[in-house]
């Protein structure tokens, strides 16, 4: 039986739909722990209500003691700014602006807050769940202790690589697309970049609007995400690299899942 934490920002339905999944035996896994970037996420509430153990770690307020009080402001003592630059994918390449040193920063914080929530609990995989907040290198390298077995799973309301970022159902449809769908994937240094575990696309119709196009892509969701953690719970899921370069001569690497 695989261990899950997850983390969730808001109504945490795609988290009900993996519990009772894990309840009805789909998939041999417990949900561990549930954990929230602020304390109004309604999902928390519903997942102590199902007895599991929950936390929150408040993103906004640390950012404010960052803005506004700063000498109360702490980093972790293992932060290393250099490394994470270096590592991540999450802003363009080159010289980081300030602004990016001081995201870098409160989210160094902020992630620390959750992991040492985290320590309190042995897992297997954490799954985010609706939860919306970028995770940087310094996070993802204290889970992911093994490079090459990620364990750090995303859901996405798009088909990926389109649409990546806050608003997949959104973007989706205001491109005008006539079919829509959502992503599970593995998580990395970028933004909704990780390896693609699986996916499901519906079709958008004349009759469709804005509201019924998130509902069928969540309805989707509920679907993908079991079966996604199913197959990583039976060890079918194994990450491997492909060639992927474009132009002549360009030789690009890409991490891929391989379903056993
Ligand atoms: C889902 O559409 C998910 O793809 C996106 O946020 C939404 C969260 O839904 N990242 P919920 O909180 O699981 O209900």
């Amino acid at each position: 039986m695989i261990r899950i934490g997850a983390l969730i920002s808001g109504t945490g339905s795609n988290l009900e739909a993996v519990r009772q999944a894990c309840e009805a035996g789909e998939i041999d896994g417990k949900i561990v722990f549930a954990g929230a970037d602020k304390p109004s996420a309604k999902g928390l509430a519903k997942a102590e209500k199902a007895g599991v153990p929950t936390f929150e770690v408040d993103y906004a307020s640390i950012i404010k003691t960052f803005k506004t009080s700063f000498e109360k402001f702490s980093l972790p003592p293992d932060f290393d700014i250099n490394q994470v630059v270096a590592k991540s994918r999450l802003f363009e390449g080159g010289v980081p602006t300030d602004e990016e040193i001081d995201f870098f920063r409160i989210r160094a914080a902020a992630e620390a807050g959750l992991l040492s929530h985290m320590a309190a609990y042995s897992f297997d995989l954490l799954i985010l769940a609706g939860f919306m907040r970028k995770l940087t290198p310094y996070f993802i390298d204290r889970v992911n202790t093994d490079p090459a077995v990620p364990r750090i799973m995303n859901i996405h309301p798009a088909l990926l690589p389109s649409f990546p970022g806050t608003d997949g159902y959104g973007d989706t449809w205001r491109y005008g697309c006539k079919v829509g769908g959502c992503t599970v994937h593995f998580v990395d240094y970028g933004e909704d970049t990780g390896p693609i575990i699986g996916q499901k696309a519906f079709p958008i119709t004349p009759s469709d609007t804005l509201e019924t196009v998130k509902e069928k892509g969540l309805h989707l969701e509920w679907q993908l995400y079991p079966e996604c953690i199913r197959l990583f719970a039976e060890g079918r899921l194994k990450v491997t690299t492909r060639p992927y370069g474009r132009a002549a001569g360009e030789s690009r690497e890409r991490r891929v899942v391989n379903i056993s």
